[in-house]
């Protein structure tokens, strides 16, 4: 059942690690899946460039020296450093489809009742191949936005808005009462502050220059203290002992940030006690890595005793752990508060054209505060 006449092809970001060492973006024009009978086909309005989906791109390639090639399709090419190709063997010479979330509208559907129920919503996706003008998907992996959400508005209701609320799931679900973020600047880190607030949460943020701190304090956010200032080891100190936080979320994952952390947490414990520990504090401090902004080693120097933790997190196991009932709950809250606790903003909307234009690129690659792009499939 379709609501209008669909074109029979459309155009599809793609991702290839060529066996030359070289990264290859480039936009292709394949035929409009047809939707099987449980699933419903999404014109795709409006999709964000998240640090994942830039990652899957451009596969660690020097983005800075893209290239426009002559493929028979826009496309660009960017170099691996010398002896990275190795860690990206398995997909050498393999069409990959990029954009994990995004939103849309339902132009066609299959035969199941379920399937039909969708026409004409606005819905938002998460399940990759997001970068196309549609989208295919089973009528059960929709989020179904409230009468009045844009596409733009509901563009990115997974990625971010699930894991933050995945981090404070986390700290409940491990016995933690407060917790510490990090590159707290960052869109979720944004989100982050709004549901501590709003459910009463006690939150450390680090950012790394004066400007993101006056960002969030203008937020509301009571702790944000800077690793770009000399007195950042007490700053953190005192921010982590205020609040109790004994768990923390790091998206940078490299240098010494996570010993930083984990330091404070035991000053902070060891303070509130009068009795000398040999062995350290027994309260256990945890830091969970679920980004790699700075791709340095992490540098533990474990002057924190033995109770204490370094992890990776990531979104999809997260779910898993938590269930179809709580993953429920979580995404039912991200469509209810989309337009307050997890309203994106954007620098910028660009058309699939422009995600392979090197000058763009040479902007969205950066990762910077408040640089994050939309893509716009379903125009131009
Ligand atoms: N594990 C998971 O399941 C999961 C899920 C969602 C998101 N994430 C991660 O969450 C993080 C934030 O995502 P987002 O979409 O909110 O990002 P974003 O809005 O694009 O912001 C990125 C932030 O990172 C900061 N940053 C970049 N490089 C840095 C570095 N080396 N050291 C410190 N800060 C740095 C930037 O600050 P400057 O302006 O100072 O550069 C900016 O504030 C990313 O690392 C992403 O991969 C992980």
């Amino acid at each position: 059942v379709t609501t209008q006449d669909l074109p029979a092809t459309h155009r599809v970001l793609r991702s290839t690690v060529r066996d030359d060492g070289t990264v290859e973006v480039s936009l292709r024009s394949e035929p409009v899946p047809q939707p099987g009978a449980d699933q419903v086909l999404v014109r795709v309005e409006a999709a964000p460039i998240n640090p994942s989906d830039f990652y899957l791109m451009f596969a660690g390639a020097d983005f800075t020296r893209a290239e426009r090639v002559d493929a028979g399709h826009p496309a660009v090419r960017a170099p691996l450093p010398a002896g990275a190709l190795a860690s990206v063997a398995t997909r050498v010479g393999k069409d990959l489809p990029v954009g994990n979330e995004g939103a849309g509208v339902v132009v066609a559907a299959g035969s199941s009742e379920a399937a039909r129920a969708l026409l004409g919503r606005t819905v938002a996706v998460f399940g990759g191949a997001m970068y196309a003008q549609y989208r295919a998907v089973g009528a059960d992996q929709v989020l179904a936005l409230h009468e009045g959400t844009t596409p733009e508005q509901g563009a990115s209701c997974f990625v971010n808005p699930l894991t933050a609320l995945g981090m404070v799931e986390t700290m409940r679900l491990e016995g933690h009462r407060a917790l510490v973020h990090t590159a707290a600047a960052s869109n979720l880190g944004q989100m982050l502050v709004r549901i501590c607030q709003a459910d009463g949460i006690g939150l450390v943020n680090i950012v790394r220059r004066d400007d993101q701190v006056r960002l969030l304090a203008d937020l509301g956010a009571e702790h944000v203290v800077s690793s770009g200032e000399a007195g950042f080891a007490d700053d953190l100190a005192a921010a982590v002992a205020a609040t109790g936080a004994t768990i923390a979320f790091d998206a940078t994952g490299g240098g010494d940030l996570a010993d930083q952390i984990l330091t404070a947490m035991e000053r902070a414990v060891t303070a509130a006690s009068t009795e000398y520990a040999r062995y350290g504090s027994d309260i256990h401090k945890q830091v969970y890595i679920y980004g790699g902004l700075d791709r340095r080693p992490t540098t533990l120097r474990r002057t924190y005793g033995f109770a204490w933790g370094v992890g990776g997190w990531l979104l999809v196991p997260f779910l898993a752990r938590l269930g179809p009932e709580g993953t429920r709950r979580l995404r039912q809250r991200v469509a209810d508060e989309v337009t307050t606790t997890f309203a994106s903003s954007y620098a910028k909307q660009i058309s699939l054209d422009q995600v392979v234009d090197p000058a763009e690129i040479a902007v969205y690659g950066r990762l910077a505060t408040g640089q994050k792009y939309l893509v716009t499939p379903a125009r131009g």
